[in-house]
């Protein structure tokens, strides 16, 4: 028997539902199908006409897709890259999308992914672990000047050449390969600053968001379904910090710098293709209260313009 969660609460779920303001025969994408909380509640209120497209980087999460959903003919199922969505041939005239970003709490609570200091487990972090570095890979090989860059830029971390100096002498001696060695190193290096957090909480958000490439995708994400949303489609983003945020706030306002599809920078900024729709929402205490995970989401729901208002 598993140790560790099967599930995961979804987060502002009735909130994103009616920001994605639904249509019972609509075509609907999620990006980070997780455990399918969104999911379920998305298809509730389809009819037989209604299409949804699911899909996540993770295997388990596809595989539990499969398991719930495979029979269902109103359901198409893809694991990869949500920034990729734009070449699955079915991410087109969309009424609505929606991204819940992050990592699941399967995810988080499964040792084996090495994505918590809370467990001591092989220091992973791969959201699809058969693809791309792990985050112990990264910090053995990486450059001192190159892991304090990720971890002030992907952590907000201001203690980041304090703890890259700490990892580069820790694995002259022998390569970090564990969560626990990992926190371990980071309170020696910098001590406890924070009553309620651990001091190595910057240091695994900033790996595992380098690590899975977080930042980029979502700015190519967010392209992709643009494009693929038809005039007056929704998107519906869940963010966790505020570096996710802040790329959607921009990306709405339209001051994220568009490309081309070729992905070579437009040479102006265009207007946005979209607007936003209403202000942020965050949950409720009682929300927060019933799921502590929920404590840092905020969600933004945008609309695509009329062809001729944007681009
Ligand atoms: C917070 S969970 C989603 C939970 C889901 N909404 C639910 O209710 O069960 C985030 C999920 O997104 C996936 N994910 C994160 N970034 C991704 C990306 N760039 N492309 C595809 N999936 C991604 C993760 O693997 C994880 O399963």
């Amino acid at each position: 028997m598993a140790q560790f969660a099967a599930t995961h609460i979804p987060v502002l779920r009735d909130e994103a539902l009616a920001g994605l303001a639904l249509r019972a025969e609509g075509r609907y994408f999620d990006g980070t199908f997780g455990r399918g909380g969104h999911a379920r509640a998305v298809l509730s209120h389809l009819n037989a006409h209604g299409r949804l497209l699911l899909m996540d980087r993770d295997a388990d999460a596809i595989a539990e897709a499969q398991r719930a959903f495979a029979n269902d003919p109103r359901v198409a199922i893809r694991q990869g890259n949500f920034a990729d969505c734009g070449e699955w041939s079915e991410v087109r005239d969309l009424d609505g999308a929606l991204l819940d970003l992050g990592v699941s709490s399967p995810q988080l609570d499964d040792p084996r992914r090495g994505f918590s200091f809370r467990h001591d487990a092989p220091l992973d972090m791969g959201m699809d672990p058969s693809a791309g570095e792990s985050a112990a890979d990264f910090l053995n090989t990486a450059e001192e000047g190159e892991i304090a860059d990720v971890l002030w830029r992907c952590g907000e971390e201001r203690m980041s050449r304090r703890i890259a100096r700490a990892i580069v002498n820790a694995r002259a001696q022998s390569p970090i390969a564990s969560t626990r060695e990992l926190a371990e190193l980071v309170e020696r290096a910098i001590g406890r600053r924070e009553r309620n957090k651990h001091p190595a909480t910057r240091t695994f958000q900033a790996l595992r968001i380098h690590v899975n490439d977080e930042l980029d995708s979502l700015k190519r994400g967010l392209r992709a379904l643009t494009a693929a949303l038809k005039p007056g489609g929704r998107l519906a983003v869940i963010s966790f910090h505020s570096l996710e945020d802040r790329i959607v706030k921009n990306f709405i306002r339209g001051e994220v710098p568009a490309t081309t599809r070729r992905g070579l920078p437009l040479p102006e900024a265009t207007q946005s293709p979209l607007r936003a729709v209403g202000r942020a929402q965050f949950p409720s205490e009682k929300e927060i209260a019933a799921n502590p995970r929920a404590r840092s989401a905020v969600l933004r729901i945008a609309e695509k313009n009329p062809i001729g208002a944007g681009t």
